[in-house]
């Protein structure tokens, strides 16, 4: 299985319970990727690597019935959740489908976009220049490509990651590792990305969200994204026992994880 199979798959189990767990985090990050892209009534809008919707769904929203959204995720439990959100908000002007955001340009044969939006993706990506390039041949010219990124986390986040790790070792096989294949997020790297993939303005802004978690949210947080692998390579039957261990060792009340997002635009 190569990088990008993994990757997928793991997405794919944790489609489920993706941003169901209680600890909010993604849906406010994109819906600040989707106001920095500022689709209007009537655009035409792509979001690669859509995940369950989190930006699909208000970018639908703010193009309205004579607008078109189409999402593309390479995790068909995403893709799944996707449509299944589009159905629950009754939004006729948004599609999903599934297929590699890498090649997005052989996907969408001919059409052309006012917005393509990457939310939270590019670091999964195992050539993100060929992606941004693949993006960036799909808008119309002007049009705007907009990308969000966890950059930093704060100390309490590698306390709390730092402790997960000490806990479940001994429960852990080492078999699994969360997919990230880029340590994408220099502000000059962004930049030089976007416009090295053929974009023009390009800009970052940082923007902190605080989060906050409770001790018995952990387990299922980490569950429902990329950091679920590690929990896999846990054997089924030793799954309980590890997930009690690692609530008692957590402070009670929890964290307030400070995790800085870096949202990088640019344009046709
Ligand atoms: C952290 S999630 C973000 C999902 C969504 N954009 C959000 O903000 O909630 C990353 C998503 O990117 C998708 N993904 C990763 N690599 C991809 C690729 N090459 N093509 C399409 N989707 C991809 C994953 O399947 C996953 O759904």
């Amino acid at each position: 299985m190569n990088a990008k199979e993994y990757m997928a798959g793991v997405f794919d189990r944790a489609a489920d319970t993706y941003e169901q767990v209680g600890v909010a985090f993604f849906a406010p990050v994109a819906a600040e990727l989707v106001r920095r892209a500022d689709p209007g009534p009537g655009d035409h809008v792509l979001d690669a690597g859509c995940g369950t919707g989190a930006s699909l769904v208000p970018a639908a929203h703010a193009v309205g019935p004579t607008g078109r959204v189409v999402g593309l995720d390479l995790a068909p439990g995403m893709v799944a959740a996707a449509g299944a959100q589009i159905e629950r908000h009754g939004l006729s002007q948004a599609t999903v489908m599934l297929g590699d955001a890498e090649h997005a340009e052989d996907l969408l044969p001919g059409q052309r976009f006012d917005i393509v939006l990457a939310g939270m993706m590019l670091y999964f990506l195992p050539d993100p220049l060929a992606a941004v390039r693949s993006m960036a041949g799909l808008l119309k010219p002007g049009g705007r490509l907009a990308a969000s990124l966890l950059v930093r986390s704060s100390p309490a986040e590698a306390e709390l990651l730092g402790l997960v790790e000490r806990v479940l070792a001994p429960y852990t096989t080492g078999a699994g590792s969360a997919p990230f294949t880029h340590k994408l997020g220099g502000p000059e790297e962004m930049t030089a990305l976007f416009e090295t993939g053929g974009l023009r303005d390009a800009a970052c802004a940082d923007v902190v969200f605080e989060v906050p978690i409770q001790a018995a949210q952990v387990w299922d947080w980490l569950w429902s994204a990329a950091r679920r692998a590690a929990l896999e390579s846990i054997p089924e039957p030793s799954r309980a026992e590890a997930r009690a261990v690692l609530e008692a060792s957590l402070p009670p009340d929890g964290y307030v994880l400070e995790r800085t997002v870096r949202y990088t635009t640019g344009r046709l």
